[in-house]
Order: C-alpha cells, then structure tokens, then sequence
C-alpha cells in the first residue's frame, strides 16, 4: 500500500476483489496528461467507432485500439485483427505511457513482466454500457487484463467463473485501475449504463483502457 499524506503524489491505494484480482484506486492519475495526450493521437488515426455484435446488435460503446492487434466485432463474430477495418491499415502502435502504465499496474498486482500486445479503447457516455462477459479471445489466458478508467466513473460489475455467479459492484473513478489474471483471468464483468455527468477533464464520457496479451 502506497500512502503518502505528506507529499503532492496523489493517494493510491489496493482493494483485493479475488485471488489474481485487484482494483489500484488512483493508481493511473500520475500518468493522466500523457495517457490524455497519446489516446488523441492514437483516435486521430482510429478514430471510435460503433462495432456490431454478431447478432446484428449495434453496441452502445464506441471503441478503438492500438498494439498490434485490435479487438473486432462484426457478424462474422469476435476475433482480433492486425489491421484496423475502418482502414484497412494496422492498428496505431501502443503508446509508451500506454505500456509502462499497464507494466507498472500488472506488477503492483503480482504480474511482473507483463507484456501487453493490444489494448482496446472503449468510449462510454451517458446511458452506454458493457453486458456481463468474458474476455476470452486472447491465447494468453493466464496474463492479466488490466483496465484504466479515465473521466466519468461508473459501475463496474465483477462476476465469478460462471455467467451465473453472483456480481459485485465496483465503483470505478477517474485514475483507477482493475487488474484481473491468473485465477480469476476469465471471471465475467461488465459496467452498468454511464450516469449523466461532467467530468473536469473529459466532460460527458468515460474512457476505459483495456490491456491485453492475445498471442
Ligand atoms: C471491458 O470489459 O472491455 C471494459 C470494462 C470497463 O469499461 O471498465
Ligand atoms: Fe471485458
């Protein structure tokens, strides 16, 4: 636990939800200006844009991506994709902030070494939302997911194994990060409809990274 009352950092500190999952509070703020400043550079050249879920259902959160892979959806189903569809071109390169952060945070929560190839960008606002699933299209189960949120905050929800087992809600604010691997690497999660809000930085929106090893 990192608790500095005296100093300018700002306060982080660890709530364990499971074996291999754990939400960092703060543990991104350090690094906002820089995350801020390479997310626009990277949805210069991918911008967001509304996938299609294999039964034909237009989702609610915009997305883009970077790394070398890209998370896609479109009715051929799920799968991740060098090249960006909109484009035809690769997916922009993983920013450096983007890659020490998701480094740092792994290791905080006892995944030292970690090496994300894609990481996939998700724009909600107000009423967007994420149903329970799993992320399962990575080779690499057992490498962690980590996920930053920035702006607006939301209600996360952490399931168990079983797209049955009951949920805990999470309150995730801007600077947060949740880091699932190991144990509980394909435990289901989604968020609940974004409330109305202005957040000082972004407005009306909520910005989740999430990092991934695919292959
Ligand atoms: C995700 O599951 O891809 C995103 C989770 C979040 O937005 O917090
Ligand atoms: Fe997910």
């Amino acid at each position: 636990m990192t608790f500095d009352l005296f100093g300018d950092e700002p306060r982080t500190w660890r709530e364990e939800l499971a074996p291999g999952a754990v939400v960092l509070r703060g543990f991104a703020l350090p690094h906002v200006d820089a995350l801020l400043a390479a997310l626009g550079d990277v949805t210069a050249v991918a911008p967001f844009r509304q996938m299609i879920t294999p039964g034909g259902y237009r989702m609610s959160v915009t997305m883009s991506g970077c790394g070398r892979y890209g998370w896609v959806s479109d009715h051929s189903g799920y799968r991740y994709d060098p090249l960006d569809p909109t484009s035809s071109q690769p997916w922009p390169a993983m920013p450096e902030s983007f890659h020490l952060l998701a480094r740092d945070a792994a290791a905080e929560a006892g995944f030292p070494g970690y090496e994300p190839d894609a990481c996939l960008i998700n724009r909600y606002v107000p009423g967007a939302r994420l149903s329970l699933h799993q992320d399962k299209d990575e080779r690499d189960q057992v490498a962690p997911i980590v996920s930053v949120s920035l702006g607006l905050p939301a209600m996360f929800l952490f399931g168990g194994l079983h797209r049955n087992d009951p949920t805990v809600r999470i309150p995730l604010a801007h600077g947060d990060v949740v880091v699932w691997g190991g144990p509980s690497r394909l435990r289901y999660h989604g968020v609940l409809p974004l409330k109305e809000g202005c957040h000082p930085l972004l407005g009306a929106e909520r910005i989740n990274l999430t990092f991934r090893k695919v292959r």
